[in-house]
């Protein structure tokens, strides 16, 4: 299925000669990037605060290097958990709003981790139709029951726990700010949802964190959420500059994950480099969010004008992420070629990144890049507009 799915896409981009995936990149995520030798000003990147190249934290990575080494060779659970990862672990769930977390390698590794370790038998996840691929893939290998809901869509969630009475626990799954979409999810009335039906919330804010919130805390603190009973995730390699993914939780979830999440001890530490790199990023969000807050926010509103403007079919979205609905793979791979070939470094999402004919072009402009540099790119957008009349 995923094969034939890859001849039919290989053969179509084979054909117009392009293919806007697997690029080289043959430079750090500067002002512009150098993208198989030629500059482009760069709108695909999750830098949102364009703290990929902040050379505090490139210092406190050496740093970390060298008080620890490059690697400690080793899993969390035996010789890879360093005075560095316990005090961040504590940092970060104090910073979203939870009591305690975990640190893997990546979110993609946690979010699959927490599903095969934490739901059982006779459960069943309700999840958002639109979640990220982690959520999917995780859900896919606990090898429990399942159901989706529609994207955003509390009453067809409710409907859907109405009928769940059959099952242990239910536990509903959903990304906050919807990585193609740059929607919000309505977390404050799931939580209304859970709290009727008895559910657990799990929530991916890999692009929340650092991102929404007064102070950048991501979801919870954007909805006013205290005392969260969920489960909360998150990137670490986004709006934080690193790498790495969260599980945050009640101390008991948490101290159950720790002992038995394959994905997490059975693979080597995080390393000392990132952990160092995620501790500075942390110091600089609490410090200096609201000033970059208001740079990544305007950037966006002015891409988003220049798209509306040249009247592109986009997505609304509270979140810092400008998203075109682009249709049809072909449409797609099109006007990607046409933002490239203007120098403009974008990202189509086509099937199965996302449902058949309904292909996206995602637009992020971090707030590393200067006021003429944005100019730049709306200049860009007008122009691909007007020959796209
Ligand atoms: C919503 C969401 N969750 C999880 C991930 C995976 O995060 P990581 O890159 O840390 O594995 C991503 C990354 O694309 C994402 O967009």
């Amino acid at each position: 299925m995923n094969y034939k799915h890859y001849l039919e896409n290989k053969e179509f981009i084979d054909k117009i000669g392009f293919n806007p995936y697997f690029n080289v990149i043959k430079s750090d995520l500067g002002d512009k990037i150098i993208v198989n030798n030629n500059e482009y000003i760069n709108l695909a990147s999750n830098n949102y605060l364009g703290l990929a190249n902040d050379e505090r934290i490139k210092e406190a990575s050496i740093e970390a290097i060298k008080k620890y080494g490059v690697s400690l060779c080793g899993t969390p659970i035996a010789c890879g958990y360093i005075n560095l990862f316990e005090e961040l672990e504590k940092k970060l769930a104090a910073f979203v709003g939870c009591e305690n977390s975990l640190i893997f390698p990546s979110c993609y590794q946690a979010n699959n981790g927490l599903f095969f370790t934490l739901v059982e038998k006779n459960d069943l996840i309700i999840f958002d139709r639109y979640a990220h691929s982690s959520l999917l893939e995780g859900i896919k290998l606990s090898g429990i029951k399942s159901r989706f809901f529609l994207h955003n869509n509390v009453e067809d969630l409710e409907n859907i726990l109405k009928k769940s009475t059959d099952y242990s626990n239910l536990y509903i799954a959903t990304e906050s700010v919807f990585s193609t979409e740059g929607s919000i999810a309505p977390v404050d009335e799931i939580l209304v949802l859970c709290k009727k039906y008895n559910a657990k919330l799990i929530i991916d804010d890999s692009h929340g964190i650092g991102v929404i919130g007064e102070n950048g805390k991501g979801i919870l603190e954007h909805f006013n959420i205290h005392d969260f009973d969920g489960i909360y995730t998150a990137s670490l390699g986004k709006a934080f500059a690193n790498a790495g993914g969260i599980i945050c939780s009640k101390n008991e979830i948490i101290d159950y994950l720790r002992f038995y999440t394959p994905h997490l001890i059975y693979s080597t530490a995080i390393t000392p480099a990132t952990l160092g790199g995620i501790n500075k990023t942390l110091e600089i969000v609490e410090n200096e969010f609201k000033n970059i807050k208001n740079k990544l926010y305007s950037y966006k509103q002015k891409i988003y004008d220049a798209l509306r403007r040249k009247k592109f079919d986009i997505v609304d979205s509270e979140a810092p992420i400008n998203s075109i609905n682009s249709n049809s793979r072909e449409n797609t791979i099109s006007l990607t070629k046409n933002f490239f070939d203007n120098g403009l470094f974008v990202t189509p999402f086509i099937e199965p990144s996302t449902p058949r004919n309904k292909c996206k072009i995602r637009l992020i402009a971090g707030a590393n890049l200067t006021k003429e540099t944005i100019d730049s790119a709306v200049n860009i957008i007008e122009k691909i507009g007007i020959n796209n009349k």
